[in-house]
């Protein structure tokens, strides 16, 4: 990967006014061609989020999509309803999902495959929490949350983003450490690579307390092709800080 890509995932938060800000100072802000940035936003907001970056090189995209094409599933939202507001990315089993919701890994991939029919690209959330990082199952749980997204979507692998997320550096402030990491994102190219001839073209993401202090770090490892930001996306200072780490 030589382009590095930043993620913000601005998670349940936002308002017409305060998207509104965030986007303007974003797109203002924005001044390297060396890295590409983009921002996951609530569903409600795809048509102000649609205009707002028309003109920008900020990308967007959405936070989940239906496992489902269309019919009864109140308050899914289909990929094709993605598509037709143009959104280009699409958050894939976030661990909040998996959490909160239920999401088993077969569901995952199947709203991978959902995404990658719709030409709109899945970016697969994987991470094991604490208690299995404590228990030495790291690889174990990733590799099988990713292998499952691989037997669904093996054809059109290279086509989508990994992001790597341990469940107990999200919104914690702990983070990874580059070392920590890179095993972790290394593990993953190789699972990959056995899929897919072009796995080395695949981005993959490291998320978990991202922030202007620590980007550079992380991003510097080999197998670490940009991030995934949660919190420190919120405040456009913080995001392009992370932005202008990665585009060095
Ligand atoms: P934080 O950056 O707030 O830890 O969140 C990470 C995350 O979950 C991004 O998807």
């Amino acid at each position: 990967m030589t382009r590095k890509l930043i993620v913000g995932n601005w998670k349940m938060n936002g308002s017409l006014a305060a998207n509104h800000d965030l986007l303007h100072a974003i797109n203002a802000g924005l001044t390297s061609s060396s890295c590409q940035a983009a921002v996951c936003v609530p569903a409600p907001y795809f048509a102000q989020v649609q205009h707002l970056c028309a003109s920008s090189s900020l990308l967007w995209g959405a936070q989940d999509v239906s496992a489902s094409d269309s019919g009864a599933f109140t308050g899914e939202v289909s990929a094709a309803m993605l598509r037709d507001f143009g959104v280009r990315y699409a958050l894939v089993g976030h661990s909040e999902r998996r959490q909160y919701h239920g999401e088993t890994d077969e569901v995952v991939a199947l709203k991978a495959q959902r995404a990658l029919s719709a030409g709109i690209t899945p970016i697969v959330c994987v991470g094991e929490t604490l208690a299995q990082r404590e228990a030495g199952q790291t690889a174990e749980v990733v590799k099988r949350q990713l292998a499952a997204v691989i037997h669904t979507n093996g054809h059109c692998i290279s086509e989508i983003v990994v992001a790597y997320e341990p469940v107990w550096a999200i919104g914690t402030g702990k983070t990874a450490t580059p070392e920590q990491a890179q095993e972790v994102h290394a593990m993953l190219r190789h699972q990959l690579s056995a899929a897919s001839a072009h796995a080395d073209k695949i981005a993959i993401l490291y998320g978990g307390s991202m922030n202007a202090s620590n980007a550079a770090s992380l991003l510097s490892q080999q197998d670490i092709d940009g991030g995934l930001v949660g919190g420190a996306s919120l405040k456009a200072a913080d995001f392009l800080s992370i932005v202008a780490a990665a585009s060095q």
